[in-house]
């Protein structure tokens, strides 16, 4: 049976003030479509496994809004993290858990936040990797053709042949400016869309191999879960888990890691500029979901909450976002500074 693992726990800092730890990006309708962005990936997966075999990951805090957003799972489909350490334990919590349900489960994990417009394509592409990896000892991702030397994301070389699946050479996750610049020119580059797939014992054995301390946490509690004792259970696991992604305890040390390139419309919607560069935008460039007074601007995104009027005059490359009681105004070519307001806000924001 097929399985869907959504992550979930992240905070979106680089989204700020929009996402908040009280309420990061993922639980948001970021793009304005009435739906918000985990209600959309779950949606995105119907016809590649049924609703009963998605679990999310996520922090305890965030309960509450997977319960108001997806009430139709049930809390054993809602794993909460006692704490936040990054997505290897994250994965390895949820292959775990799926692993004493369905020792035979083949599983797709997700991230809660990305845009993926060509949606055919993309289930297309899943059943691929998931045909394949049911049958090998793999660990597919999907690969999506680089636009631009970005370091915020997996690089991935791999061996030209025939068919969908390719094998990879070489996973580097978050390069240098300078390496990222390489490997585009090489032009044998395509970016990870940190979407992985593979059969449950493939991954079992993995972190076996690669993050042992992390197998034998989950081993030993794996006893306690779809009981009341696993919360528990993880407050005594969790600390024994590194703080490590996949990209850097798996993927970039495993040998037989292959990918499949996926021209999907795919977006991680990471940033204020990759917001921007999605969105429509009206004829002086500008991309504006609230209502809105503008003169003499352009290249700005305006995003304010349905209920403010917002008159601007005179702005060029700018971003305006408000939410809750944060308002940031921003140049757009400086929003690497976003992180610095976030910490400098602390508990003001
Ligand atoms: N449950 C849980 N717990 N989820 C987490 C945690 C955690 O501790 N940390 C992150 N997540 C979730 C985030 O909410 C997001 O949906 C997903 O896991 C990926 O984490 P990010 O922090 O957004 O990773 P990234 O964007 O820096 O890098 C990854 O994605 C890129 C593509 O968007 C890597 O896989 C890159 O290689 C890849 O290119
Ligand atoms: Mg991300």
């Amino acid at each position: 049976d097929n399985y869907v693992i959504i992550m979930a726990g992240g905070v979106g800092t680089r989204f700020w003030p929009f996402s908040r730890s009280t309420n990061p990006k993922q639980f948001h309708d970021v793009l304005g479509v009435g739906k918000t962005m985990i209600q959309q990936t779950v949606e995105r997966f119907e016809g590649v496994c049924p609703k009963e075999n998605i679990y999310i990951v996520t922090s305890e805090e965030y309960y509450d809004l997977c319960k108001q957003q997806m009430p139709y799972l049930s809390d054993d489909q809602i794993l909460l993290e006692p704490s936040r350490r990054n997505t290897a334990p994250c994965i390895g919590y949820a292959c775990y858990k799926i692993a004493t349900k369905n020792p035979q489960a083949n599983i797709v994990v997700a991230p809660a936040d990305h845009i993926i417009l060509k949606e055919q394509e993309f289930r297309e592409k899943i059943k691929i990797a998931l045909h394949f990896s049911a049958k090998n000892d793999v660990l597919v991702t999907l690969g999506i053709k680089p636009t631009r030397p970005d370091t915020g994301y997996g690089y991935i070389q791999f061996t030209e042949s025939e068919g969908d699946i390719k094998r990879v050479r070489t996973f580097t996750e978050k390069p240098n400016l300078e390496w990222a610049v390489k490997f585009i020119e090489s032009g044998e580059f395509v970016w990870n869309a940190g979407i992985f797939i593979w059969n449950v014992q493939t991954i079992k054995k993995t972190f076996e191999m690669f993050l042992p301390e992390m197998a034998e946490a989950f081993e030993e509690i794996k006893k306690d879960f779809y009981s009341d004792r696993e919360a528990d259970a993880l407050k005594r696991a969790y600390p024994q888990c590194k703080n490590i992604s996949i990209d850097n305890g798996v993927m970039e040390k495993a040998e037989n890691v292959f990918v499949v390139l996926s021209d999907i419309g795919w977006s991680d919607l990471g940033t204020w500029k990759s917001l921007y560069d999605v969105s429509d935008k009206d004829e002086n460039q500008n991309v504006i979901d609230a209502q809105t007074l503008l003169y003499n601007t352009k290249n700005c995104i305006i995003k304010t909450p349905q209920d403010r009027l917002v008159v601007v005059n005179g702005l060029d490359g700018y971003i305006v976002a408000e939410y809750d009681n944060v308002l940031m105004i921003c140049k757009k070519e400086d929003e690497q500074k976003v992180k610095e307001f976030v910490a400098a806000a602390g508990n003001k924001g």
